[in-house]
């Protein structure tokens, strides 16, 4: 592949998913036998993800250089992707015989209710993020421009956002994360360390859920 072409695809905005995909037949695919008719499909199984992760963890080493690399992980449904990101970039750092140091602290937002988006966000984690002056930080999570406006008031050299899965919504961010797994659309996902209500993290893929399990199991909003 030409130079010039392998440039192109890093201007992709990642792997887009088109509105009419509806996944994967559930039965053709393993899950956790407690879930069974909570489901309606696999919609991007757990081997596409990794595949994707690599892709991404790539991108990332070629950008880093040779500064060091601290990673904010906001918790909770970022956890798997950004182990996975992190576990990728160092296997392809050792690969390349580079020396990287890496290290992650963890933040946590609680902002849906459901599969609701709330007003309120409240970031839970170490208040002292002065540890990341000088650092080149990536972050993987959603909701970034709150974490961003945070993570500035610290002064680091550099800032990255890396988000597995992008929605297509109205209202949505003209902002794109630097590095995106899919873009979506606007569905409620769960698994892979998502949860609706903190259920179904422990699917290994991306799932959608029935309607009906929606319907049964929504908390009051107010
Ligand atoms: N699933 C789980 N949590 C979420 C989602 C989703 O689709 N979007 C934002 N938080
Ligand atoms: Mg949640």
């Amino acid at each position: 592949m030409s130079t010039d072409m392998a440039a192109d695809q890093r201007k992709e905005p990642g792997v887009v998913i088109k509105d009419g995909w509806s996944g994967y037949n559930l039965e053709l695919f393993n899950y956790p036998e407690h879930y069974r008719g909570d489901l309606e499909c696999v919609y991007i199984p757990h081997g596409v993800i990794m595949n994707r992760i690599e892709c991404l963890a790539r991108d990332i080493l070629e950008d880093i250089g040779h500064h060091d690399m601290m990673v904010l992980c906001v918790l909770k449904g970022g956890y798997k992707f950004c182990s996975d990101l992190v576990e990728s970039i160092k296997a392809q750092s050792r690969s390349a015989n580079r020396q990287l140091t890496t290290r992650v602290e963890f933040i946590r937002f609680k902002s849906y209710l459901n599969d609701q988006s709330t007003e309120d966000l409240h970031i839970i984690g170490p208040d002292d993020l002065s540890m990341l002056k000088g650092k080149a930080i990536v972050d993987t999570g959603k909701t970034i421009r709150a974490l961003l406006q945070h993570v500035e008031t610290f002064q680091p050299k550099m800032v990255k956002v890396a988000g597995l899965l992008v929605k297509r919504v109205p209202q949505g961010t003209a902002e794109l994360p630097d590095y995106v797994g899919f873009v979506i659309p606007n569905r409620f996902v769960v698994g892979y360390a998502l949860d609706y209500n903190e259920y179904f993290r422990d699917l290994n893929g991306l799932s959608l859920l029935q309607q009906c399990y929606l319907t049964q199991h929504c908390k009051k909003t107010n």
